[in-house]
């Protein structure tokens, strides 16, 4: 521990210098204009990667962005520890609620403001610097191997093919990511669960055109109301979705488990005055713990239809459409919830109308072992460099890739993150905390030495 806290302490600003010019690649995956920057921030991650001391760096290119890919065997009879994480991010929009703007990386009270700070550059970056100080201080432990990819953002599906075609270069007996948060620096958490992901566009069209409102209104259904209505019934009073056969296939926690989710430090006024809102919604019968980790979930993220511009323009509009995203929770699958809802929407939709429902990406929900030689060693690595044991927790958020990992693979994920719900993920001022990100150079090694020790006995 001391030796890894003098080479952090030592090599803090370089750490910090690097991480910033990695922010400044727009590299953001959805965006066809970015591409050339996305190429660049992969060849800028493989580069630090060969400096660090990594063998057979390759860039490698797929239908869509490269996957970096490097490793380094010491010692083929040592375990292997499979290093995931992303250099893609989302768009930064809206660019005028950013306080500093994206790709300018800030650092203001201690914390470095820029799109992917901590999704996931901070964070995958982290990995890096300590291979860096594994390498430099001869501690490597366990053999290592990087894939870092450029497409998480946008579903990971070239890396589904990747990783398919390449089983025997992935070998590994674990799949370690930092892409995920922690409760916070004093309270150290891991997540042991991620949830699947069902994502979906509507649309509802009415008359065949675009009417004027005073002419027709009144005897033409106006495709926005009746939409709004559609969603409206989504869900029940009690905030249960209402899709026949959501919830079926859904694991439910017995009471023992539900109680150890919801001993984890929560302050409900703490999170409703810092999301600006005076009450909390959501499913009855469950906490907001529950709610966001536990449960399935059915959300908006975009609806629109008719006219937007300025001023006021009499319009019955022809079309009204939306996004919705369904969050899964372990044993649901989301190719049978994509169906189930597709069916249900067309079942729905009154005569006055027509439905198109498209689906987009999806993932699987995946829940990680507690009672692993590494989910101990992240234990024991986080204890170590925290003075206080991890608390397991479910995390909201999705990483499709994880349940790939276990199916082509055969390896479990440790969700090592060390990011905090409030550095603004895909959204406006993204932040991550420099003690966080030092923190985690510091913990990651400690991951790596007990997981070769764990792993002998
Ligand atoms: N790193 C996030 C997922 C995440 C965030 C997990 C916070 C746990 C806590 C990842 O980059 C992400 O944003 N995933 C997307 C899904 C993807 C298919 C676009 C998500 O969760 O919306
Ligand atoms: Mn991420
Ligand atoms: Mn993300």
């Amino acid at each position: 521990m001391q030796t890894i806290k003098k080479y952090v302490e030592a090599n803090t600003q370089r750490f910090l210098d690097e991480l910033v010019e990695l922010l400044r690649f727009p590299s953001v995956s959805a965006d066809p204009k970015y591409k050339g920057d996305v190429q660049k921030a992969a060849e800028y991650v493989a580069q630090k990667l060969r400096d660090a001391g990594a063998d057979n760096v390759e860039i490698c290119p797929t239908a869509g962005h490269p996957i970096v890919y490097g490793e380094k065997i010491i010692d083929p009879a040592k375990p292997t520890v499979l290093v995931y994480g992303h250099y893609d991010v989302q768009p930064p929009d809206p660019l005028e609620l950013w306080e500093t703007p994206p790709f300018e990386p800030t650092i203001r009270d201690g914390k470095i403001f820029a799109r992917g700070a901590c999704d996931d550059k901070g964070q995958f970056y982290m990995h890096v610097k300590a291979f860096e100080l594994m390498q430099a201080t001869d501690t490597l432990a366990c053999n290592i191997k990087f894939m870092i990819e450029g497409e998480e953002e946008v579903g990971s599906d070239n890396l589904g093919i990747f990783v398919k075609a390449n089983k025997q270069r992935l070998a590994a007996d674990v799949v370690l990511i930092s892409d995920t948060a922690m409760i916070s620096l004093e309270t150290p958490s891991l997540e042991t669960g991620l949830r699947g992901l069902s994502y979906l566009e509507v649309e509802v069209t009415g008359p065949n055109r675009d009417l004027h409102s005073g002419v027709y209104g009144g005897a033409v259904a106006n495709p926005i109301t009746i939409l709004a209505k559609m969603i409206a019934s989504l869900h029940d009073e009690n905030n249960h979705i209402t899709i026949p056969g959501f919830y079926d296939d859904v694991v439910e926690l017995d009471a023992a488990e539900r109680e150890a989710l919801n001993a984890a430090p929560f302050d409900e006024s703490e999170y409703k005055s810092d999301l600006g809102i005076k009450a909390l919604w959501g499913e009855k019968g469950y906490t907001t713990i529950e709610r966001t980790g536990i449960r399935p979930t059915l959300e908006l993220n975009g609806i629109w239809g008719g006219y937007i511009g300025e001023g006021a323009k009499t319009v019955l509009p022809s079309k009204a459409q939306a996004k919705i995203s369904m969050r899964l929770v372990p044993n649901q699958d989301s190719d049978k919830i994509t169906k189930l809802f597709t069916d249900h929407f067309k079942r729905i939709a009154p005569e006055y109308i027509s439905v198109k429902v498209t689906p987009h990406h999806g993932g699987q929900p995946a829940v990680t072992p507690t009672d692993s030689t590494a989910y101990r060693a992240a234990e024991k690595a986080i204890e170590e460099a925290f003075g206080k044991k991890p608390i397991p927790t479910r995390g909201g958020g999705s990483i499709p890739i994880v349940s790939l990992f276990e199916n082509e693979l055969g390896l479990k994920t440790v969700l090592m993150g060390f990011g905090l719900d409030s550095d603004n993920l895909h959204s406006p001022n993204e932040k991550y905390d420099i003690a966080n990100y030092l923190k985690g150079i510091e913990t990651i090694p400690l991951f790596h030495k007990y997981f070769a020790e764990l792993s002998q006995q």
